[in-house]
Formats: structure tokens, C-alpha cells, sequence
């Protein structure tokens, strides 16, 4: 099995290091346009191969996609990450014509690769992501939800000082402020998390998880990578082990959730095939309403993004 990461930056490298590590494929091409960049974390990940005991071989190219033929999934995280006092949705006029040209490259070497967007804005880079490849919408997906969802069980297992292992959780939406957190489908250990934490402290966890990223970008001047790259690379886990895990994912939603030609985050089970199977959740009347919320938030940027093209 063969993955391609492209951007070798914070979140790519990241993500190529724990496919290695731990052994997910016999191979992870890296790729940068900046010269030398992914060759030397390539290098410096295999250098490492001895010391962590892994055989994973792991190359790198500048710009060259010849290197990355006959990958079964890659993973896109090149673009400009945000820097304090801009929004995601900032980013999108530099990262669409990057994620339209790496999509290009990657048909072009990759023809039936399944595709994994990181850049930002992360739904409606999916959504370019699709639009270029053309792939079937079960091939062409989003991570945000796993990282997102990860941020809420942690900032939880902290505040009720369990095992992070120990929390199930779901959420949905968008990938920014409007995105519809789940509390009644989170469990600790099986038991409803509200009977373990008080209304108001579970509020608390439920705000700082929806800027959690802006969190960590006023910290360091620069957004995450240590969870993105974990949670990209839990994906590509999941897909070529064809092990049916069950995650949130962004995609196009075509009647789901009653939402169509609009990419968001919905739980899917990911497997070989992809997104293999899309689960729609009854849900209240109070979650439909923040989902209807985050549908219009990306819509509206979805409609940035058609203008520009
Ligand atoms: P970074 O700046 O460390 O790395 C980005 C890399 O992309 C750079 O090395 C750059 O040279 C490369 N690049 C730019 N144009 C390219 C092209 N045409 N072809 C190949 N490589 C190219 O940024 P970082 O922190 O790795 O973030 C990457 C992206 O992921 C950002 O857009 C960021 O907002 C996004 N992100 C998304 C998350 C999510 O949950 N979906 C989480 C964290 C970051
Ligand atoms: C994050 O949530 C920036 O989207 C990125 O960390």
C-alpha cells in the first residue's frame, strides 16, 4: 500500500511520521513545492526508522508527482495555515488554486487514489477537491470532525479526570465555529456523559472546542498539527485497512440530513471502498437548527468559491 501526503509542513509531516511509525503502509511519498523540504523530512523520518522500529519507507519529492504514481490514498494538506486574527475562511483565495492544482497533479499519476483534504477552509477545499477530480463523493472527503471530536473528548476526559480512551463523541457540521456538537451521543465508558458533568462546565468544553483551533493559534501563531496530522492519518488507517471505523467526516451531502450539493461533517464508516456508508442520525429539533446554521455558513463560502472559479 502506497499514500501520498502533499505539504510537507506542520500538519503533512506530522501526519507521514505516524504512518510510518506505525507501520500503516509499505510506503509514504511526501511532497512540497518549496525545494528540498519533503526530501529532508522524508529522510529525517526514516533516519528515525532504527530508533522507533519501523520499515516504512518514506520518500520525498519536490513537485515531482511521478513519484507519487499508483498511491491508494493521498492526503492534502498544502496551503497557507492561518496566523492570528484571520479565520479560516481567509485563506481561501490562496489554498483553492493550490488544492486545485495538487488535485490535478494527483488524478493525473493517481487516477482512482481516494482523496483526504486537510487545507482550510477544510469543507469548501473538499468541496474544490471534488469539483476537480471528479471523483465519486464517496472517494473524495475532509478531515476535520475526527480532530475536532478528539478536542472535545480530551478537553472532557480533563474536566471529569478519566481516561481520554474512555470518551465516545460526536460531532458534526462545519469546520469552525458553527459546528453542531452532540452531547447526547456522548458516552464515558458507556454512561451519558451529563451524568457525570455539570450543565454548565459541559457548555464550557462545548465553546472552547468550537475555538479550539484559535485557541491554539493565538498560543503559537500558527494552527495545530500534532492532532491534524494524527487524525488525517487515523483516516487513511481506517480506509486501507479496510477497518469500517466509524468517524465524523466532511463530505458532499446529497439529500442526507435533508441537505444537498453542500459539504459538511456527518459520522460515515470509512473502509476500502471509501466512505462506505453515510449514518444519518435522528436528531432534534435544536440540532437540525444549528446544523441548518452551518449548512448556510458554508454555503455562503461555497458561493466564494464558485464566483472565484
Ligand atoms: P505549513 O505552512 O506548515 O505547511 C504547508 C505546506 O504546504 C508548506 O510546506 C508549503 O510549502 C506547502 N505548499 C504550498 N503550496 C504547495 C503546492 N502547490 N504544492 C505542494 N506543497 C505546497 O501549514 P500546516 O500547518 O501544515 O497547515 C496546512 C493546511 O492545513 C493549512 O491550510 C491549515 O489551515 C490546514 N489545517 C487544517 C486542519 C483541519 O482540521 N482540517 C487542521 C490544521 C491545519
Ligand atoms: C484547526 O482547527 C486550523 O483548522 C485548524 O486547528
Amino acid at each position: 500500500m502506497k499514500v501520498t501526503v502533499v505539504g510537507a509542513g506542520n500538519v503533512g509531516a506530522t501526519c507521514a511520521d505516524v504512518l510510518a511509525y506505525r507501520e500503516v503502509v509499505n510506503e509514504v511519498v511526501l511532497v512540497d513545492i518549496k525545494e528540498g523540504l519533503a526530501e529532508g523530512k522524508a529522510l529525517d523520518i526514516w533516519e528515525k526508522s532504527p530508533i522507533n522500529l519501523y520499515d516504512t519507507r518514506t520518500v520525498g519529492s519536490t513537485n515531482d508527482y511521478s513519484k507519487t504514481a499508483g498511491s491508494d490514498v493521498v492526503v492534502i494538506t498544502s496551503g497557507i495555515p492561518r496566523k492570528p486574527g484571520m479565520t479560516r475562511d481567509d485563506l481561501i483565495s490562496t489554498n483553492a488554486g493550490i488544492v486545485k492544482s495538487v488535485t490535478e497533479n494527483i488524478v493525473a499519476h493517481s487516477p482512482d487514489a481516494i482523496i483526504i483534504i486537510v487545507s482550510n477552509p477544510l469543507d469548501v477545499m473538499t468541496y474544490q477537491a471534488h469539483l476537480t477530480s471528479k471523483h465519486d463523493r464517496m472517494r473524495v472527503m475532509g478531515m476535520a470532525g475526527i480532530l475536532d471530536t478528539a478536542r472535545y473528548r480530551s478537553f472532557l476526559a480533563e474536566a471529569i479526570n478519566v481516561s481520554p480512551k474512555d470518551i465516545q463523541a460526536v460531532l458534526m457540521g462545519g469546520h469552525g465555529d458553527t459546528m453542531v456538537p452532540l452531547p447526547r451521543y456522548t458516552t464515558v465508558g458507556g454512561i451519558p456523559v451529563t451524568e457525570l458533568i455539570e450543565a454548565d462546565r459541559l457548555d464550557a468544553i462545548i465553546e472552547r472546542t468550537k475555538k479550539g483551533g484559535g485557541e491554539l493559534v493565538k498560543l503559537m501563531g500558527t494552527s495545530a498539527w500534532y492532532a491534524p496530522g494524527a487524525a488525517a492519518a487515523q483516516m487513511v488507517e481506517a480506509i486501507v485497512k479496510d477497518q469500517k471505523r466509524v468517524f465524523p467526516v466532511c463530505m458532499e451531502l446529497d439529500g442526507e440530513y435533508g441537505i444537498h450539493n453542500t459539504y459538511l461533517g456527518v459520522p460515515v464508516i470509512l473502509g476500502k471502498g471509501g466512505i462506505e456508508k453515510i449514518i444519518e442520525l435522528d436528531l432534534n429539533a435544536e440540532e437540525k437548527a444549528m446544523l441548518e446554521v452551518s449548512r448556510g455558513h458554508v454555503r455562503d463560502v461555497m458561493d466564494v468559491l464558485d464566483n472565484m472559479n
